[in-house]
């Protein structure tokens, strides 16, 4: 049993990794959020009666702050994920980007620094700084290869690019000042309580209210998915058994392109959940102008993870995508509020082109 603290909590990724702590293991949690447009704390309603969780409202930019968590709730192990986290939002304004990202990043590691050499033996031996990143580091891929732990970073994007940055920081951190960390590098994550900015439960949601389904340029550039469950047991896996200064790719072997995943939403609600006027879903795909940069293909080989860690994903993604599809017909009563409170569904990103 460790004490974990998780930033970034009430997000997509970090609410699912909380969850997973909670549930399936002995783990102790501190969730770190500043609740941003993005964070929700419906998310954690789940665990939110454990004894074994705790939520602080904070931003990773306020060094004090989390200094002070830090030293209020001792972790073994430092789990960031909080960030800004969609390509669109960061082409419109890059600057919540920069700050969150780079100088938010820059803040954890100088607050966790200085929190691990006032440690000794056996509890600064086993203290972990587990930054969350992205495969979208290492820029666009063509029609073959793949991304690996030897990829060079080539970020085409102000969200890549400051997540490359935090990235680097992170590694300096390392092998500066000796901090022992762990870095990975994740594919494109999908599943319950995702944020409706982004395709896979825009396209969900939108099907379900009639409205055209944008899909950018010709849809032909490719994702590889992973449902998200898979991701927290990847990342519960590197910073339990990692070895620091290491950095891990994490995966699915699940390539689609986008034109494919949005025609599987559509032929999926068309099975459960007919529209009243019997015509298909697809009827509703609109091809839309192109996102400004917009990377062409990523693809991740997790084979390090998956020989050194015995991870495996348990979930295609045929089984993942109807999971989720089930999980919003069933949870209107989560993300109906997203939409009138936070985000209605419009276009963005396509300011650098107005
Ligand atoms: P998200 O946008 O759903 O959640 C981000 C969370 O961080 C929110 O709860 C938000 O309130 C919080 N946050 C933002 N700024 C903050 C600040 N200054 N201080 C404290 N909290 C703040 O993001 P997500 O999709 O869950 O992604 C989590 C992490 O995983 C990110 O670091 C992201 O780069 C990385 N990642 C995401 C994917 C993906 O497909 N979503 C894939 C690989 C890696
Ligand atoms: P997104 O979910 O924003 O993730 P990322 O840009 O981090 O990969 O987008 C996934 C893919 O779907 C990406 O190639 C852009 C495309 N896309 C659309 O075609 N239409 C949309 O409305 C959105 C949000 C994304």
């Amino acid at each position: 049993m460790a004490r974990i603290l998780v930033t970034g909590g009430a997000g997509f990724i970090g609410s699912a990794l909380v969850r997973h702590l909670i549930a399936d293991t002995d783990h102790a949690v501190l969730n770190v959020d500043a609740l941003t447009y993005a964070g929700n704390l419906s998310s954690l309603e789940p665990v939110a009666q454990s004894n074994r969780y705790r939520f602080a409202r904070a931003d990773i930019c306020d060094r004090d702050a989390v200094a002070r968590l830090i030293a209020e709730f001792r972790p073994e192990v430092i789990t960031h994920l909080a960030a800004e986290s969609h390509v669109d939002r960061s082409i419109d304004g890059p600057a919540d980007f920069i700050q969150t990202n780079l100088v938010g990043t820059f803040s954890m590691l100088a607050a966790a620094l200085d929190y691990w050499r006032g440690l000794e033996g056996a509890e600064k031996d086993a203290f972990r700084f587990h930054h969350i990143s992205t495969d979208e580091v290492f820029g666009a891929l063509g029609d073959d290869g793949f991304f690996t732990e030897e990829t060079a970073y080539d970020p085409r994007s102000p969200y890549s690019a400051s997540k490359a940055g935090s990235d680097h920081l992170v590694s300096a951190w390392h092998h500066t000042y000796g901090l022992p960390v762990l870095i990975t590098n994740c594919s494109n994550n999908y599943g319950p309580y995702h944020f409706p900015e982004k395709l896979i439960p825009l396209m969900i949601i939108k099907c379900l209210s009639g409205e055209a389904l944008p899909v950018y340029g010709k849809g032909t550039n490719v994702r590889d998915w992973l449902y998200v469950d898979d991701h927290v047991r990847a990342l519960t896996a590197v910073f339990e058994r990692g070895v620091p200064g290491e950095s891990y790719m994490v995966g699915g072997r699940s390539e689609r392109t986008n034109l494919a995943v949005v025609e599987t939403i559509c032929d999926t609600l068309d099975r459960i959940r007919p529209r009243a006027d019997g015509q298909s879903y697809r009827e509703q795909i609109s091809f839309v102008a192109d996102r400004p940069g917009h990377d062409f293909r990523y693809a991740i080989d997790a084979s390090k993870l998956e020989r050194e860690l015995g991870w495996r994903p348990q979930e295609s993604f045929e089984t993942g995508i109807a999971k989720t599809i089930r999980w919003y017909l069933d949870n209107e009563s989560w993300w109906r509020p997203i939409l009138e409170r936070n985000y209605s569904g419009e276009r963005l990103g396509l300011k650098a082109t107005a």
